[in-house]
């Protein structure tokens, strides 16, 4: 497994001297984290995770994967946050050609995502869709329990019980969700539905690897052995080495935290591949959710370039510096596009004429980050040979591994996500919940 990190381009704002005060803490936060000593150590099972993968649940993930291919146009993702944007993330990355040229090259099955949000518009407009498709459900859920997923799911099921009656809908949907309790534990073991288990050790964020993220991407058509071993591969990588500068998940968490300290509260993690835009998605939740607490934490955002470059780019370059780049890099595209000679040349591109669009996209790359870095605007790089299912299994454990060790920098506990609460209590008391009654009193008078 090879991913870079280029730190090229934060060298004139991060000392080596700097980062060499880390040394002896990353020590003890790696010790923390593969001994599960440290702070959330309840939630650290996605630490070695990928090697546990066994093959009999691959294999069955693949076998009901292809079942539910066989009998369905469309398979409907129900879930949110971490039971949802793992598999978002790897399907937009790996989705190769957005414009197939026929049923059997790309779509043989559509995955559709539900229960992401609370717009009406697009639920009905999903459910008067699916009337005329043929349909199965994967529903995930942790806690079962999530507003938005059991309201989806409600309907959802409802629909496909009219089209196909009880028990044949029962032989359509697919239940991932705690081994023994929830909600849709008990509703999974009433109806008979197939289900998974989330293991109870890893959390929302870190379960991508799990049947969270590998039963719909197996669904989606990909290669969920290539993910697990990129995963295995970077989490070897990442485990032998100990030399901070050499380990590129702890020379990440080290140089974000180092710029942190000095005023550059937000990440921007960029992308010139809008096939990672999603992958963005993820990473934000990963870090969000992790790092912000306590009134900490580094604020992460995200960016397609160059699109965005049309856009944030002003800001970027010349506004309130209070953030760092990070840019995933992609040495290699899965095609070659090459600008042809025009005989007018009338827009002036014939200098170009026999490069290819990516050399383009690499050039507008480097350009922008030397132009940020004169900006102030700190640069760090993350080099990727390419996107496959192997580099993006090891671009997830990667992030991770950074993630909760930036986290015990920080001095957080990067397993828990006690904020989340506050929203639903309000959301509970308003929509007059039982057991919220006090609540409700209290938040009709501030109405
Ligand atoms: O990371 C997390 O824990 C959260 O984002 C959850 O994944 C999200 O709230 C969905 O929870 P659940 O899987 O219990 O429905």
């Amino acid at each position: 497994m090879s991913l870079i990190i280029n730190d090229l381009y934060v060298n004139e704002f991060v000392s080596g001297d700097e980062l060499n005060l880390f040394r002896r803490e990353v020590d003890l936060h790696r010790d923390q984290i593969y001994k599960k000593e440290g702070k959330g150590n309840d939630f650290l099972g996605w630490v070695d995770l990928p090697g546990k993968v066994d093959h009999a649940l691959l294999t069955r993930i693949e076998s009901d994967a292809a079942e539910l291919r066989e009998h369905s146009e469309v398979a409907v993702l129900v879930g949110i946050g971490g039971s949802y944007l793992g598999t978002r993330a790897v399907c937009e990355a790996l989705s190769t050609n957005p414009f197939p040229a026929n049923e059997t090259e790309e779509k043989q099955i559509q995955l559709v995502y539900a229960g992401h949000h609370l717009d009406q518009d697009y639920l009905h407009n999903l459910l008067d869709w699916l009337k005329n498709k043929s349909f199965s459900i994967i529903v995930i859920s942790k806690s079962g329990t999530t507003t938005e997923p059991a309201i989806a799911f409600r309907l959802l099921r409802e629909l496909l019980e009219r089209k196909l009656g009880k028990d044949q809908a029962a032989k359509r949907i697919i239940a991932v969700t705690d081994a023994s309790k929830g909600a849709l534990k008990t509703l999974a073991d009433a109806e008979d539905y197939k289900s998974y288990v989330i293991p109870d050790d890893v959390g929302g964020r870190y379960s991508v690897l799990t049947p969270v993220g590998l039963l719909p991407i197996a669904v989606a058509g990909h290669n969920i052995r290539e993910l697990v071993q990129g995963a295995v591969s970077m989490a070897e990588l990442l485990r032998e080495k100990d030399q901070l500068t050499e380990n590129p998940a702890a020379h990440y968490a080290v140089i974000r935290n180092i710029l942190y300290s000095k005023g550059k509260t937000t990440e921007i993690l960029a992308t010139y591949n809008p096939s990672l835009t999603f992958f963005i998605e993820w990473w934000k939740q990963l870090f969000g959710e992790s790092e912000g607490k306590g009134g900490k934490g580094i604020f992460p955002a995200g960016v397609t370039f160059t699109t965005d470059l049309h856009s944030m780019g002003q800001y970027i370059q010349d506004g309130h510096k209070n953030f760092f780049e990070t840019t995933i890099t992609i040495g290699k595209d899965r095609h070659e596009v090459i600008i042809p000679e025009d005989e007018n040349d009338l827009e002036g591109l014939n200098y170009l004429a026999g490069k290819s669009v990516g050399f383009v996209n690499e050039m507008a790359s480097r350009g922008t980050m030397l132009a940020h870095v004169d900006g102030d605007v700190p640069n760090l790089e993350i080099i990727l040979p390419e996107i496959t299912p192997y580099h993006i299994g090891g671009l997830i454990y990667f992030f991770e591994m950074a993630c909760a060790i930036s986290g015990y920098i920080l001095d957080v506990n990067p397993f828990d996500q006690p904020g989340v609460e506050d929203y639903k209590k309000n959301m509970f008391a308003l929509l007059g919940k039982p057991g919220f009654e006090q609540e409700t009193k209290a938040i009709k008078k501030r109405l």
